[in-house]
């Protein structure tokens, strides 16, 4: 069952090709923004818990700040390296607020 909750407010998100990290009800989040398109993932990085939020954008990939680990911010799969990848979590803006499905 869907449990959407209060990520963050939309003026706190990050702006255009930032990240940022953010956490809610214990589950820590890497909020990225790729052309102006906001999408949330686990903030961990899957190689040695690198903290995604911390690192950058590269076309539409978030690249962990530790090894460079670049993970799509739709479908979370590596771009390198192949087979791997992070949990997406479901998104929606609804008036001022950015909500996630962290079920
Ligand atoms: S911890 Fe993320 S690439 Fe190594």
């Amino acid at each position: 069952m869907a449990q959407w909750v209060r990520l963050c407010g939309v003026a706190e998100a990050p702006p255009v090709g930032r990240v940022m990290e953010a956490e809610v009800e214990g589950v820590a989040i890497c909020l990225a923004n790729v052309n102006g398109e906001l999408s949330a993932l686990d903030n961990v990085c899957p190689h040695r818990q690198g903290p995604l939020g911390q690192g950058w954008i590269e076309g539409e990939a978030v690249v962990c700040p530790w090894h460079s680990w670049a993970f799509n911010v739709k479908t979370g799969l590596a771009e390198y390296p192949a087979d791997e990848r992070v949990e997406v979590f479901p998104l929606r803006v609804e008036g001022e607020d950015v909500l996630v499905d962290i079920e």
